[in-house]
């Protein structure tokens, strides 16, 4: 294991251009272990856990800070004195708490995660935990995605943002494909213990997006603490609190974490071909699947 966590057995894979953890043939990130797939599966969810999960890059931490931020007065768990939310499946570094905080967490506990369905703990299934789902626009995701890529070395990243495209509309990415993560998470969503918001809906109303945790959750806050915590977490105020990220070390002069924080950057970036091959392989099928968000 080298000093960012990054296990030495993840080798660099020429199809998907970066250091990756193959199981059974499912790209998982680097620092990922059978191992550690065996301890998700047998992982012991508790029945107050509060967990966060969405794809990469879709505002997973700018959640993580909104509900660590509301839980403070709930009295769940803070893991650290900055808030940080410890992510499952990833190992612990000096950068971000890792499976073993989780196991350490006392109770209740406030959970990242960026696993699939299929890999998330089944244990799930056996209790009242809660899950937070976020979704942001696959083309935002795939933008933000590259360029974190590209800014964290030890994964030896080495593709052109097209090359890229290719392989995020094929599901050749970290945590695989887009349309299963999301579509897999929102069948869930019929039952009562799974919240689903978007990235989006944060961005046009997060006051309103905080009510509906708070409800979820089963916790009070009144309309001035809510207020005042959506307007601790906009962008520009996080974005000079950098620690309380779960974020890997990234050379920040190749692309800063908190990059642009908007919706529609990928206007900026995908060709019009390459915008045509997002709807017809990401959009399209979300869109047979009931599955809508703001695509534009
Ligand atoms: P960009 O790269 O498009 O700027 P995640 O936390 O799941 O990795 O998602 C990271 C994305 O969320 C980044 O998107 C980041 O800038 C954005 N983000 C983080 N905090 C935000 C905030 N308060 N408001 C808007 N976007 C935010």
């Amino acid at each position: 294991m080298n000093s960012s966590g990054i296990a030495d057995y993840s080798p660099y894979n020429e199809e998907y251009g970066c250091n990756i953890f193959l199981h059974e043939g499912f790209p998982l990130p680097p620092g990922m272990t059978v191992k550690r797939v065996k301890e998700l599966m047998e992982f012991e969810v508790r029945h107050d856990d509060v967990f966060i999960v969405g794809y990469p890059k879709s505002g997973t931490n700018w959640m993580q800070i909104a509900v660590a931020k509301m839980s403070d007065s709930w009295g769940t768990c803070k893991i650290t004195d900055n808030g940080r939310v410890p992510v499952l499946e990833l190992p612990s570094r000096p950068s971000l708490e890792g499976f073993e905080k989780c196991v350490d967490a006392p109770s209740p506990r406030l959970i990242k995660s960026h696993l699939p369905l299929k890999y998330f703990p089944p244990k799930r299934a056996e209790t009242k935990c809660k899950v937070i789902y976020i979704a942001r626009n696959p083309k935002d995701v795939c933008v933000s995605w590259f360029n974190m890529n590209k800014a964290f070395a030890p994964i030896n990243f080495s593709l052109t943002f097209a090359e890229y495209v290719e392989r995020f509309v094929q599901g050749k990415v970290f945590y695989s494909s887009y349309v299963d993560h999301v579509c897999d998470w929102r069948d869930l969503g019929l039952d009562d213990n799974v919240l689903h918001v978007t990235y989006e809906e944060m961005k046009a109303d997060v006051v309103s997006v905080l009510r509906k945790i708070t409800k979820f959750i089963g916790k009070s806050e009144s309309n001035e603490e809510v207020a005042k915590i959506a307007e601790s977490i906009s962008f520009e105020k996080i974005k000079g609190s950098r620690e309380q990220f779960n974020a890997a070390t990234l050379d920040e002069k190749v692309s800063p974490f908190l990059r642009k924080g908007i919706i529609g950057d990928w206007k900026n970036h995908l060709t019009v071909a390459q915008n045509e091959l997002f709807d017809k392989e990401i959009v399209e099928k979300l869109k047979q699947k009931d599955v809508n968000m703001i695509f534009e």
